[in-house]
């Protein structure tokens, strides 16, 4: 298994956690979180990274927290980056309170945009969390609620 295989795979685990709610406070913090606010989950420091929590990557929420609209019972998640050879969005997961991988979608460099649809459990009520992973910038949540 190639190394980023096992990161994604990594940290798909670690966002099924998240969702599942044993470290769900990692994700529950302000939205500004000054920097000496300790994360909820340090396990989680520099593993995870949010909009409330950019650690290292503070300059870059803009182009790698991935973007949710919830409307019809799907959800679209956008992760606002360049996509080329050397730098590009690998990959969008929509993980629900349960932990349950509603969907998935790997990118290709040549994709134009980083942009997935994924279509929520009929009558879905709770907590979603939309990831994103940067082949530079690492593994991005944002957490939301239908
Ligand atoms: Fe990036």
């Amino acid at each position: 298994m190639s190394e980023r295989r096992k990161f994604i795979k990594g940290s798909l685990a670690a966002a099924a956690v998240v969702a599942a709610g044993s470290a769900s406070s990692a994700l529950a913090m302000p939205k500004s979180c000054p920097k000496s606010c300790p994360t909820a989950n340090p396990s989680l420091t520099g593993i995870i990274y949010s909009k409330a929590n950019p650690g290292k990557w503070e300059k870059k929420v803009g182009g790698h927290a991935p973007q949710v609209t919830v409307a019809d019972g799907k959800v679209t998640v956008l992760t606002n980056h360049g996509m080329s050879e050397k730098h590009y969005i690998v990959r969008h997961t929509l993980v629900l309170t349960d932990g349950t991988v509603a969907g998935e979608k790997t990118f290709s460099p040549s994709d134009e945009k980083a942009e997935s649809v994924f279509d929520l459990p009929a009558d879905y009520k709770g907590r979603i969390i939309a990831t994103s992973f940067c082949n530079l910038h690492d593994f991005w949540v944002t957490p939301a609620q239908v």
